[in-house]
């Protein structure tokens, strides 16, 4: 059977039926279509793009107009996942109504199917102004890297009483502000799963343990694109920068050796009916 496009309300009603939520970050069109083709719930189009694409040290300096440049690609691409786009930094802690116009932005500009924000009950009134324009809103808490200059890094958050206890109380303000879905980063997995329990919205970790309602990664970090990258939390599910150099090499070497292109990838004066390209080896892995 062919599978149904996912929507916001979908995601959210896979925590009633205890189906788990798989969603990576894509950023352009060629990674979406692969997770897409692979059966991934949702797509979040995340402004980690400024360090995962653009090399940066932070997500600080990625706007609006960059994310709806990069949320159009994916959106072209995808057929069955939910599409999220983060909203930037500055984006809508200025004010409720420059949140809804930069929330309108993502969507009608960059084909965003609902938007993510930082940050906890501060952000109520935002996020419910966003929902009220027909926007729907997937939360994010713990770790919020936009307020990396506030926190200090990027580190465990929750550890002490106070703010496991503030963390338990902003999940349920986001959802009683019209959250669909909640992602919780870098917070113990015994907390992660308390304010689990404590919603009736799912929720989506990263470094957060096995007992949220699903998990996102970076798709450059669990598909292996940054050997350098080894936090605790990540697990890496293919080598594509081990595979891509593999690749190279061989590539060189024919380009070096003259064996690349033979016949069967040039042309003749006179066309000669060939039998399909085949792979090199080298990418099949033999
Ligand atoms: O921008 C991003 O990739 C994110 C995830 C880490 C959740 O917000």
């Amino acid at each position: 059977m062919q599978p149904k496009k996912k929507t916001a309300l979908a995601l959210r009603r896979m925590k009633a039926t205890h189906e788990r939520i798989a969603m990576m970050t894509a950023y352009d069109a060629a990674f979406a279509r692969a997770l897409d083709d692979a059966g991934i719930d949702a797509l979040l189009v995340g402004d980690s793009v400024g360090m995962a694409v653009r090399g940066e040290s932070d997500t600080l300096s990625v706007t609006v107009e960059e994310m709806a440049y990069h949320c159009r690609m994916v959106r072209r691409a995808v057929r069955y996942a939910h599409v999220v786009c983060d909203m930037p930094f500055m984006s809508y802690q200025v004010s409720a109504e420059e949140a809804v116009r930069n929330a309108g932005l993502l969507v009608s500009k960059g084909g965003a199917e609902s938007v993510k924000l930082e940050g906890g009950a501060e952000y109520a009134d935002e996020i419910a102004r966003i929902v009220r324009a027909g926007i729907p809103v997937m939360g994010h808490i713990g770790l919020t890297p936009q307020s990396v200059n506030l926190l200090g890094g990027y580190g465990v958050q929750g550890r002490d009483k106070a703010t496991a206890d503030k963390l338990l109380s902003d999940a349920r303000a986001l959802e009683a502000a019209g959250c669909y879905a909640l992602v919780l980063e870098m917070v113990p997995r015994e907390l992660a799963a308390r304010v689990t329990a404590s919603v009736s919205i799912p929720t989506i970790g990263i470094g957060a343990g096995v007992n949220c309602d699903g998990q996102v990664l970076v798709c450059y970090d669990a598909l292996g694109m940054n050997p350098d990258f080894t936090p605790r939390f990540l697990k890496r599910f293919a080598d594509l920068h081990g595979q891509i150099g593999q690749a190279v090499r061989a590539y060189t070497v024919e380009v070096k050796s003259g064996t690349f292109p033979d016949d069967a990838h040039s042309f003749a004066e006179t066309p000669v009916k060939l039998a399909a390209p085949v792979y090199s080896n080298a990418i099949q892995g033999k």
